[in-house]
C-alpha cells in the first residue's frame, strides 16, 4: 500500500546509473548519472541531466559532445567512483578510479557494455540540472553481454540510493498479448 512520504524517498527509486563521459580543450572527465532516458527513436536522441556546477559541465558545452556508458553490477564501483570525485578538485579520474579510455573512440569506456557517443543539439534548463539532449551518433556494445536475438543477458548497475547499487537481474519475464 502507498503512503505518504516525503522528498527523500524522491532519490530512493533504482536506477539505472551510467557514466558520461566528456573531453575539451585536453580535459578529460567522467561523472555518474542516475537522471538519464532514451528521447527520440527517429532521429536516435539520449538526454543527461547535469548539474550546472558539474565539472563536466562546461566540457559538454565547450565540446558539443557527451559519452553514455552503462555498465555491468560488476563495475558498479567504477561508475561510483565517477559519481564520487570531482574535476574541480584537481582529480584526473582516469587515473585515480581508475578509467579506461576505449582505444578507437575516446568518450568510450572500455569497462562499458553499451556506449553512445552524443552530438549536442539542444540543452534544456530543468531547475539546477541542465538537461542536454543528445543525437546517438555513435554505439558500440560488448557482445558478451547480448544474446543471439540482441538482448541483454547481463546484470547492468542500477543505484538503489544512498550510495547502494543492485543488478538488474538475470529473471527474464514475457508478457505475449494472448497470456492476458
Ligand atoms: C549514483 C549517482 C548518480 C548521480 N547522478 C547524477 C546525475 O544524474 N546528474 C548529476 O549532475 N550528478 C549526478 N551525480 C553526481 C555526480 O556524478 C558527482 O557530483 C560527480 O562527482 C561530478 O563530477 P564532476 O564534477 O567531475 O563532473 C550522481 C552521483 C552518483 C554517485
Amino acid at each position: 500500500m502507498l503512503t505518504e512520504s516525503d522528498l527523500s524517498a524522491f532519490l530512493a527509486s533504482p536506477v539505472p546509473v551510467v557514466a558520461v563521459t566528456a573531453r575539451h580543450a585536453g580535459v578529460r572527465n567522467a561523472m555518474a548519472a542516475g537522471w538519464s532516458m532514451p528521447l527520440s527513436m527517429t532521429p536516435p536522441l539520449y538526454g543527461v541531466q547535469v548539474g550546472k556546477e558539474r565539472g563536466t559541465h562546461p566540457l559538454i558545452t565547450g565540446s558539443g559532445e557527451f559519452g553514455v556508458n552503462f555498465l555491468p553490477l560488476a563495475r558498479a564501483r567504477t561508475v561510483h567512483g565517477a559519481g564520487s570525485f570531482h574535476l574541480y578538485d584537481g582529480v584526473d579520474k582516469y587515473a585515480r578510479v581508475p578509467l579506461t579510455e576505449h582505444p578507437d573512440a575516446p568518450l568510450a569506456l572500455a569497462e562499458a557494455f553499451l556506449h553512445y557517443t552524443c552530438r549536442v543539439v539542444n540543452v534544456v534548463e530543468t531547475g539546477d540540472h541542465d538537461l542536454f539532449v543528445g543525437e546517438v551518433v555513435r554505439v558500440l556494445r560488448d557482445p558478451e553481454f547480448y544474446d543471439a536475438q540482441g538482448v541483454f543477458r547481463g546484470s547492468a548497475a542500477l543505484h538503489n540510493g544512498r550510495g547502494l547499487y543492485v543488478g538488474s537481474g538475470q529473471e527474464r519475464l514475457a508478457f505475449p498479448k494472448d497470456r492476458y
